[in-house]
């Protein structure tokens, strides 16, 4: 017992020492401003730290403080959003923004329960606010938090398991040092992030590989445990690119599916790939792109773009009418939220009109 707990002391204090010679300097390490730390931990939830920068730094230029936010309309949040994925981030943040506006009188939460109470603020990032904004001693487990634990102290329970999450949260308390909670944190995320990497970490330059489990017993693509196998499933999307006085029509995503909220060209859902190439539109595309793979966290869609030139009013009044689209023009269409696959086929085939990215 004596041993293991002596070990605690000196994992943080090795912990620590690599951290202030290791450290990435960021921007959100930089400030104690709830606000900006929002921003960055809801980024960063799904987000690898370089392609996260760019957007944080936007993000904060369009919306400077907390009053920005909670009065912009959700399609300019989604559009400055566009491009980074699971844009319900975006959509609770900007939620959470007018509750803590309107409930909170614009008073951000000191601790992590508060946080919890906050839309799109889950465990995870109420631990990060609380801890690096108000110092509360509360454990950030994401996944790098979890590698670093469950292979330095052999913790091999679950990680997806409520018993597991449990186990790592009680071991990460435990090392937690109460007056530099936050340093802790970033820390751990970081030896997570740069030397005990997923899938090659640099255990020749690690600091605890004496003590790593996993290193001594040769466990390290074994740890952390992970039971759940993802089920990932294709889908097979036609999209109708109807084209009148230089317009196309356009739908927002509903609820329920990816990309809710974002804009795109109407679209027919088919069974396989071959059903892709096949025609089945009345009105005769003049075009077909090749079929665009876009490969999303669960799912593996497989896109093509039929384009129409639609001959006269008449018809596109009743296009209209039958998608339940809207008009955009293709000079305009730049600013419209939509997902990157969309912008992607508009800059190869509709360049001469924008530049979407
Ligand atoms: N990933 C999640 N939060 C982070 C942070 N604060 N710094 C670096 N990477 C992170």
């Amino acid at each position: 017992m004596a041993e293991i707990s002596s070990f605690n002391t000196l994992f943080v204090e090795k912990l620590l020492v690599w951290y202030d010679r290791n450290k990435r300097n960021l921007p959100w390490r930089d400030t104690v401003d709830p606000y900006k730390v929002w921003i960055s931990e809801i980024i960063l939830q799904q987000t690898r730290v370089d392609q996260g920068l760019p957007y944080y730094h936007n993000f904060l230029k369009t919306f400077p403080k907390l009053q920005n936010l909670a009065e912009a309309d959700e399609q300019k949040v989604l559009s400055i959003w566009q491009g980074l994925g699971y844009y319900s981030r975006a959509r609770n943040m900007h939620q959470g923004a007018k509750q803590i506006r309107e409930q909170y009188k614009n008073k951000f939460p000191t601790s992590y329960e508060e946080w919890l109470k906050i839309k799109g603020v889950g465990s995870y990032t109420a631990a990060a606010l609380a801890s690096f904004c108000s110092k509360e001693a509360v454990p950030v487990l994401d996944g790098n938090v979890f590698r670093v634990l469950s292979r330095i102290f052999g913790i091999s329970e679950d990680i997806l398991s409520g018993k597991g999450k449990k186990v790592f949260w009680d071991k990460a308390l435990e090392l937690i040092p109460k007056d530099k909670p936050d340093l802790f944190n970033q820390a751990m995320m970081e030896y997570g992030a740069l030397q005990c990497t997923p899938k090659s970490p640099d255990c020749e330059q690690c600091v605890f590989q004496n003590h790593c489990f996993a290193f001594n017993k040769s466990l390290i693509s074994a740890l952390p445990f992970k039971n759940k196998k993802l089920v990932r499933r294709s889908r097979f999307f036609e999209y109708q690119v109807y084209l009148y006085k230089e317009k196309v029509l356009f739908k927002t995503r509903l609820k329920g599916d990816i990309w809710e909220g974002l804009n795109e060209f109407p679209l027919i859902e088919k069974l396989s790939k071959e059903d892709l190439v096949k025609s089945t539109s009345k009105t005769k595309h003049v075009f077909q792109s090749e079929i665009y793979k876009h490969v999303l966290s669960h799912q593996d869609l497989y896109c093509i773009f039929k384009v129409h030139e639609v001959k006269n009013l008449k018809d596109w009044e009743s296009l209209i009418k039958k998608n339940q689209a809207e008009p955009i023009a293709l000079n305009k269409i730049a600013a419209v939220p939509k997902p990157v696959l969309i912008s992607k086929f508009l800059n190869t085939y509709f360049n001469d009109y924008f530049s979407t990215q």
